[in-house]
């Protein structure tokens, strides 16, 4: 089973605790897609839910643009468990009675996956014969609970009625889903761009987002393994779950990669400038007239998926690297593949009009030892990403998500 879920967010103060079951969650490798019902912007607002799950929040069922980008059904079906934390009386109680009349509602009577629910109210509304009806029924239903758990409320009662902890919510929702198909493995990606300098303003870069890598650290982490993610200077904010671990230039991404061996498989996917000026200008170079440009010595950068494919001590039992090209894909591809002494090779075109680089769309070619390439059909970066991570945990034996 995946590990996705959606998170629906009612109103009540108890919302201020999705924001560290949010945190905790990605670090575990869960991914949250979260819906605020109106209330519950009260208590928290969207962009700090956004924020953490990475990832827009919806709240709104006649919302156009939110439909146009994702219909509300498709939003109960691209989740492996649906969670409702705080869940308040009002919501249990539309539940139960199959009311739709807001987003949130309607997503609950839409799903056709499991449904916890962690109830947060005043000790008297839990104990209401009507409340406690409802969570009958709901048990009857099928419907999970967690909590509510006994204390000190936020309104000054003591009783049965505080949302469980964000620890025995994640708790259940991991019984629920089960650990993720990399659970135990130890992952390494680079992503983005290196950037080289020239003096202490100028530097020689290229043109990658980094968002294929970041993709499939972010992909990674969701199927359970503990990533580290190395990334070139990227506009793209850290991955939730992942250890992101900033650097600028080439030779400090092989530093940083080093540092996180071992791991079990490593991705390339950084576009690592291939030269370096060999003598960077501690001040800043200054037009000379008459004298023309000045030259710039260059150097060869430190290869970081060879360094890491061929090494006797500590090589990723998987590694995996991109080629870049812009024709006669599958002849470089094979011939990088032996060269970088890499086991599995990804190789996409990026030549003129392909828009690869930088865009959110990817086209590869899968080349692994002993195999027929597979030519994989163009796709959004995220969905190539999951696609790999599936084909990695097939390669370790692992059920894929
Ligand atoms: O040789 P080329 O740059 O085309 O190879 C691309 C692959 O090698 C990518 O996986 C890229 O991340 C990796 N690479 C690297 N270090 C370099 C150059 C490329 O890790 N210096």
């Amino acid at each position: 089973m995946g590990r996705r879920v959606l998170l629906i967010v009612t109103g009540g103060i108890a919302a201020y605790k999705v924001l560290e079951l949010i945190r905790r969650g990605a670090e575990r490798g869960l991914r949250f897609r979260c819906v605020l019902t109106r209330a519950a912007q009260e208590f928290v607002t969207p962009l700090a839910v956004a924020s953490l799950a990475g990832e827009k929040v919806y709240s709104d069922l006649f919302s156009l643009t939110d439909e146009a980008e994702m219909g509300h059904i498709r939003l109960s079906r691209e989740a492996d468990l649906v969670v409702v934390a705080p869940a308040t009386a009002d919501m249990l109680a539309k539940m139960a009675g199959g009311l739709a009349d807001d987003l949130a509602s309607t997503l609950l009577l839409a799903t056709d996956k499991p449904v916890l629910v962690a109830p947060a109210m005043n000790p008297c509304m839990w104990q209401h014969p009507a409340t406690q009806r409802n969570v009958e029924r709901l048990r009857g239903d099928g419907i999970r609970f967690v909590g509510p758990e006994e204390g000190d409320m936020a309104c000054g009662e003591t009783g049965p009625g505080r949302m469980a902890e964000p620890e025995a919510i994640l708790a259940a929702i991991e019984s629920l889903l089960g650990p993720g198909p990399l659970a135990g493995l130890r992952a390494l990606v680079t992503s983005g761009p290196t950037h080289e300098p020239i003096d202490p303003v100028r530097y020689i870069a290229n043109r990658s987002s980094g968002r294929q890598g970041h993709a499939i650290a972010r992909a990674l982490a969701e199927a359970g393994a503990a990533v580290t993610l190395v990334s070139g200077p990227v506009a793209l904010p850290d991955p939730p779950g992942v250890r992101t671990v900033r650097v600028t230039t080439a030779r400090e991404m092989l530093e940083a990669c080093e540092a996180a061996l071992p791991v079990d498989v490593a991705v390339c996917a950084a576009a690592v400038c291939d030269w370096r000026p060999e003598r960077p200008a501690e001040d800043k170079l200054k037009k000379r007239e008459g004298k023309g440009p000045p030259l710039l010595e260059l150097t060869e950068n430190p290869d970081i998926l060879r360094r890491l494919a061929v090494r006797g001590e500590h090589r990723p039992r998987l590694v995996i690297g991109f080629a870049a090209e812009t024709g006669s894909l599958l002849e470089h591809a094979r011939e990088k593949r032996r060269r970088k002494g890499c086991d599995w090779i990804l190789a996409n075109d990026v030549g003129a009009g392909s828009a690869v680089f930088g865009g959110t769309r990817n086209r590869v070619l899968l080349l692994r030892d002993g195999e027929e390439p597979e030519s994989w059909p163009e796709m959004d970066k995220q969905e190539l990403a999951r696609r790999l991570v599936a084909e990695i945990a097939r390669a370790f034996g692992r059920e894929p998500a």
